[in-house]
């Protein structure tokens, strides 16, 4: 299995801290952004990680990160001339990359320590389709894509940011994809943001009936707000006093 972590785009929701920096790189209290992704690929053992990013950053990452060896990944570095294109429009960036295999795909604020593993291995037993990871959330699933399952953890449907949420699961945004997923990617055309959208590749696999939810623990997209990059920032202090993580 092969790893894509998304670190482009504009992040225009946390300017002006993002003017320069890029959003994958401001601190979460001890650590850059993307150390957080970058330690759930090396603790699931997925060793060969391409980062998306933009043309201005993609020096920085190669200047903090080098060849990966600190997490003991082998790192390469792709840019997305689009900045605006999306999160299918990254993935479709790791096409060659992938050599057919299938892939996990993290975008690079979200905020999490769940050990992929054993979802991973149930994914690969099946030997085909997608699995989204989910979390409950009390009131704000409507900010975030919306997932439906049933009885036996298959999707039934994803809505994104939907006005009427017909679950409390929020899609996060960790996926895994088998081979299929760059010829799903050719389908798609720009949502009314003008994006090539994830819920759109996701509801590909939904239709097709081999879709499959995984829940996480506690998980936060510090990017979609100042109060949701302060909340990662607190609960990572949190956790790191306790001695949780490091
Ligand atoms: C994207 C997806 C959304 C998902 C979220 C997770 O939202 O479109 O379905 O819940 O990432 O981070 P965006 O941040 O692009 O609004």
């Amino acid at each position: 299995m092969k790893g894509i972590i998304l670190a482009g785009g504009l992040a225009t929701r946390l300017r002006p801290l993002t003017w320069v920096t890029n959003k994958h790189l401001l601190p979460i209290y001890n650590k850059p952004m993307i150390f957080f992704p970058l330690t759930a690929m090396a603790k699931a053992g997925v060793k060969d990680v391409l980062i998306t990013s933009s043309s201005d950053h993609a020096g920085h990452f190669a200047a903090l990160l080098k060849h990966g060896e600190d997490f003991g990944l082998n790192l390469e570095f792709v840019v997305q001339e689009n900045p605006k294109g999306g999160i299918s429009d990254a993935i479709r960036l790791g096409e060659s990359f992938a050599k057919n295999q299938p892939i996990l795909v993290i975008l690079g604020d979200n905020i999490f320590t769940f050990n992929l593993k054993n979802s991973i291995d149930r994914f690969l037993q099946r030997g085909k389709g997608a699995v989204v990871f989910g979390v409950k959330m009390a009131t704000e699933s409507k900010q975030y894509g919306v997932i439906e399952v049933d009885m036996e953890g298959k999707v039934k449907s994803i809505e994104e940011k939907p006005e009427n949420p017909k679950s409390d699961i929020a899609q996060a945004g960790i996926y895994l994809y088998d081979n299929c997923v760059f010829d799903y990617i050719k389908n798609l055309v720009p949502s009314a943001r003008g994006e090539l959208e994830v819920t759109d590749l996701n509801n590909q696999y939904v239709k097709e009936g081999t879709m499959y939810c995984e829940m996480l623990d506690w998980w936060v997209d510090a990017g979609t707000s100042f109060d949701e990059l302060l909340r990662a920032n607190n609960l990572v202090a949190e956790k790191v006093k306790k001695g949780e993580i490091i």
